[in-house]
């Protein structure tokens, strides 16, 4: 077993910018004694319209960063870059590290009832086939229909989370969905959490809408207890709980981050991310 020291360091988790907030939030709420570190790439967002190598250098120099904090695992909070670098992250470093895609699609086979699921997520996503070949690995059987749907991340930056024009825009997106009588949709995007309600009133009742960032906290934990890395005790008082980074704009990343996350975000410091 580590010794107690190594087990209080913190998880790092890191994203395109803002989105992977709603996986750092689940971490907080489902495994509260451990602390954050947190990289938001806010100068180089949005990934989902980017190519697999361009999205694999930045992950590969977060990756950098956060090693640079001594976390003590890695949680990569952004579909695309899991869809795109986890593979090669897994293979060049040397602490856990899990994506949030495979936890996804783990949840979503094991509870579609007529095997036919929805995957809603960016370009990138929805383009490397990625949900569908994790399902498959389950359960070959199932039915998995993909829909890139890239208005719904300024949407959500846009704040218009419960906004006519959201409504729309998901009506237009979702049909299809419908039309195929999914009855499982995974909200394969870290910005989807937050128009949940939308999705939801548009899918209906008889679709169960499965968050990654949720399973991926779930997992996170179990992957944690396996390698005897939980932390034991919250940390002492006045300790720098979560830590925040962005590689731009670090005022606008806090105020978004602040509207979503109930903890408290004390600061945001920017970095220069292109130097690692
Ligand atoms: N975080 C990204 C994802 O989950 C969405 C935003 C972006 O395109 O960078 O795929």
């Amino acid at each position: 077993m580590e010794t107690l020291e190594y087990r209080e360091r913190p998880i790092g988790v890191f994203d395109s910018g803002v989105g992977g907030l709603t996986v750092a939030r689940e971490i907080m709420r489902q495994i509260p004694n451990e602390k954050i570190v947190y990289f938001g790439d806010t100068a180089r967002v949005p990934y989902g319209s980017k190519s697999r190598e361009t999205i694999t250098r930045f992950s590969e120099q977060i990756v950098r960063f956060l090693q640079t904090q001594q976390v003590k695992a890695i949680v990569v909070a952004c579909n695309t870059a899991s869809a795109y670098a986890l593979d090669t992250l897994e293979k060049e470093i040397d602490i856990p590290i899990i994506g949030v895609v495979k936890p996804g699609a783990k949840v979503a086979a094991e509870v579609t009832r007529n095997g036919k699921v929805g995957v809603i997520g960016t370009e990138g996503t929805i383009g490397s086939g990625i949900y569908s070949s994790y399902i498959h690995q389950i359960n070959p059987q199932v039915q998995v229909t993909g829909k890139a749907c890239p208005l719904f991340v300024p949407l959500v930056e846009e704040g218009l989370w419960e906004d006519p024009v959201t409504d729309e825009i998901a009506s237009r997106y979702l049909t299809e969905l419908i039309d195929i009588g999914i009855d499982t949709l995974i909200l394969g995007c870290t910005h989807y959490p937050l128009i949940r309600k939308t999705v939801g009133k548009i899918m209906g009742d008889g679709v169960t809408l499965v968050n990654p960032a949720y399973e991926t906290a779930v997992e996170l934990k179990a992957l944690l207890e396996q390698h005897e890395l939980l932390s034991p005790c919250p940390p002492a008082l006045g300790e720098n709980r979560y830590r925040f980074y962005v590689s731009d704009a670090a005022d606008k990343f806090k105020r978004f981050a602040n509207s979503i996350i109930k903890y408290g975000i004390l600061s945001a410091k920017t970095i220069p991310i292109e130097e690692y």
